[in-house]
């Protein structure tokens, strides 16, 4: 059975201080409620990343990074690699954030490179993917997103496709309050499925945690939750306060 992820995606938000305030929360609440049917995983700045695994570690909490650089080492001032994440503790990254692809222009090639340096230091990268509004209204979103996964994740061997999680987030959805209708959501989840099951056979495409994101809330998580194709939550804003992410890992 694939597994439930719920990721705290706190972006360039909180100083070290208010970051392990809010990690210590979490955590403490995680542990009142005894949720340990879903993988909780604190995305935090780089900078933060050794502090708040420390303090996630003991209690079976994962850490993960916002991004990696393509290659494992060299001159590329001001980067950071999975080689380097592995080593503080890190076990998921973010690839291919649309903040990313749209603020520092990384596209598909550049992201399959990612994946692939990500997947070969032992990581789980989290690969994001979705549609703009114009897309959406255009009628186009499906077609989109699928050569998205394709020209980025394809080119790995079915072993490798097996270790990666998936997180569908409408660009339209992002910060913005407007979620996609759980209906929305379950048209796409299905659909990467689908295609998927395709390239790499229905046991992978089964396996593969596909997460939704973009304003997810307390609100609205139960009903996108309980969509079948629906493994779970990519949460920025509501990550942010301890309750507000606590309630969200609930909804299952
Ligand atoms: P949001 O962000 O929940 O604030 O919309 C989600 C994301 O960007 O991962």
């Amino acid at each position: 059975m694939r597994p439930k992820i719920v990721a705290a995606n706190w972006k360039m938000n909180k100083d070290l201080s208010e970051g392990i305030q809010l990690a210590s929360e979490v955590i403490r609440r995680i542990q009142k409620a005894k949720k340990r049917s879903v993988q909780v995983v604190l995305i935090p700045p780089f900078i933060h990343l050794t502090t708040i695994n420390r303090l996630a570690e003991r209690e079976n909490i994962y850490v993960g990074a916002q991004n990696c650089h393509e290659q494992a080492l060299g001159a590329f001032t001001g980067e950071i690699s999975a080689l380097m994440l592995r080593s503080v503790g890190v076990t998921f990254v973010i690839i291919g954030h649309s903040e990313r692809r749209q603020y520092f222009k990384e596209d598909d090639t550049l992201l399959a490179k990612k994946i692939s340096i990500a997947l070969k230091h032992d990581l789980q990268p989290i690969f994001c993917c979705g549609e703009s509004l114009q897309i959406r209204e255009e009628e186009k979103p499906i077609a989109f997103v699928k050569k998205q996964l394709s020209a980025s994740l394809f080119h790995l061997s079915q072993q490798e496709m097996s270790k990666v999680a998936i997180a569908y987030e409408p660009v339209w959805a992002i910060g913005t309050g407007k979620t996609a209708t759980p209906e929305q959501a379950q048209i796409m989840h299905e659909a990467i499925r689908m295609q998927i099951r395709e390239k790499y056979g229905k046991e992978t495409a089964d396996n593969i945690p596909i997460l939704y994101g973009g304003s997810c809330n307390e609100q609205n998580a139960k009903k996108l939750f309980a969509c079948p194709d629906v493994d779970g939550g990519l949460i920025g804003g509501a990550s942010l306060q301890a309750a507000s992410f606590i309630s969200i890992v609930n909804s299952f």
